[in-house]
């Protein structure tokens, strides 16, 4: 019976990649299935090519819809695929709609279920992510956390500590494993960048999807853009909001189309500082030592703040935040044994570790 990967969003394929190969070592039978919440070129198969991932065994083609119009989609594709693969295991990364679909369909059809990146929280239940993340802990088998303070919230939520194993973090592995590709200077020359930017993401919902609030942040992006280049590669949600709202009428706004992994870090690896409402670029920024604002008024991932490089910033906070980031360094740039616990590139081995003994305790062979 095989393990069965479920991904579906750009940030599962990072995060799966070195969970897959470290598996395969181990001699595990495996199934990826892609359930298609992610589909553009852009999204999607470029990952695939860029972090070696295997061809999808399926893709459900789920796309995209309201949140009970895909997670209903979801399921029910996901339903036939366990139902026709028996799996031995079903393994579901962070907290994507993806994610809690396949756990919820796996649970109900009692197959075991590992989460990758459990018992991180907000504690903003208006994030369609928070949502996903504690309910999926709450239907897994195994909860491989990245930060050691998501096992402190599981065990406040009755999820037993047997439960939960703190592995480290897969997305870092994907980063360590690729740093000699991340090369700002072709990625300069290839975007045609200037020598000093900042470089912005921005998709969360509550930043974009409504036209004021979207139209609010662009003013304050362009604040920022006074100050330096700005490049911002444009996730699809928010395009729309951000351009009607003037995002690229500003002279020193460079707007991009989304950027495979290997493009999107080396320019992250060369930018001054970084501007995201992103989960992951958090993490990833704290590893490369840049400085990072996040335009939220929480995060799941404190562990960014208290060691690395990242801030929490509202709107009227993000120009002088960026201001102070452009002047120099807050204080010394982390060292080394700064960065978090177990983000050393070897999360994926521990979580194939956990897992097979899991399988071997429960007289499973994959
Ligand atoms: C999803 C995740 C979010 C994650 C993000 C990473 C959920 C609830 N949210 O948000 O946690 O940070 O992925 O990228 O699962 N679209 C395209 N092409 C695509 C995919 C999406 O054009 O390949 C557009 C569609 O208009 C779609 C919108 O983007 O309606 C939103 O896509 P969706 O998958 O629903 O959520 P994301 O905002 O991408």
């Amino acid at each position: 019976a095989p393990i069965v990967h479920v991904l579906g969003a750009r940030p599962n394929f990072v995060k799966a990649a070195p969970v897959i190969r470290a598996l395969g070592a181990a001699g595990a039978e495996q199934a990826v299935v892609h359930t298609g919440q992610h589909y553009d070129e852009r999204m999607s198969e470029i990952f695939f090519v860029e972090l070696g991932l295997p061809e999808p065994d399926v893709n459900l083609g789920v796309g995209s819809g309201g949140h009970a119009e895909q997670t209903a989609a979801l399921m029910i594709g996901l339903e036939r695929e366990f139902t026709s693969r028996s799996p031995a295991l079903v393994i579901v990364y962070g907290d994507v709609n993806s994610t809690i679909a396949a756990a919820l369909v796996a649970a109900k059809l009692h197959i075991p279920v590992a989460h990758v990146e459990a018992g991180l929280r907000s504690f903003d239940m208006t994030m369609p992510e928070e949502v996903n993340r504690r309910l999926t802990d709450q239907l897994s088998d195994l909860c491989l956390v990245t930060s050691p303070e998501a096992i402190g919230h599981l065990a406040n939520e009755g999820v037993p500590v047997a439960r939960a194993h703190f592995v480290g973090n897969p997305m870092i592995d994907t980063l360590l494993a690729n740093l000699d590709s991340f090369d700002t200077a072709k990625a300069r020359a290839a975007f045609d960048l200037p020598e000093r930017y900042v470089l912005a993401t921005m998709h969360r919902p509550a930043n974009v999807d409504a036209p004021g609030t979207a139209a609010a942040l662009v003013r304050h992006l362009h604040g920022v853009a006074d100050l330096a280049d700005l490049v911002i590669p444009v996730h699809p949600r928010g395009r729309a909001t951000l351009l009607a709202a003037g995002l690229d009428e500003h002279p020193r706004v460079h707007v991009l189309e989304p950027l495979g992994y290997i493009d999107f870090i080396a320019a992250v690896r060369g930018a001054a500082a970084v501007v995201t409402d992103s989960g992951g670029l958090q993490e990833e920024t704290t590893i490369l030592g840049v400085p990072c604002l996040t335009v939220r008024p929480n995060t799941e991932r404190p562990i960014t703040i208290t060691h690395g490089t990242n801030r929490l910033v509202t709107f009227e906070e993000l120009v002088p935040a960026a201001r102070k980031a452009l002047g120099g360094p807050d204080g010394p740039s982390p060292a080394h044994d700064a960065r978090p616990p177990l983000w050393d590139g070897h999360a994926g081995p521990r979580i194939a570790d956990v897992i097979m003994e899991f399988l071997g305790e429960h007289g499973v062979a994959a």
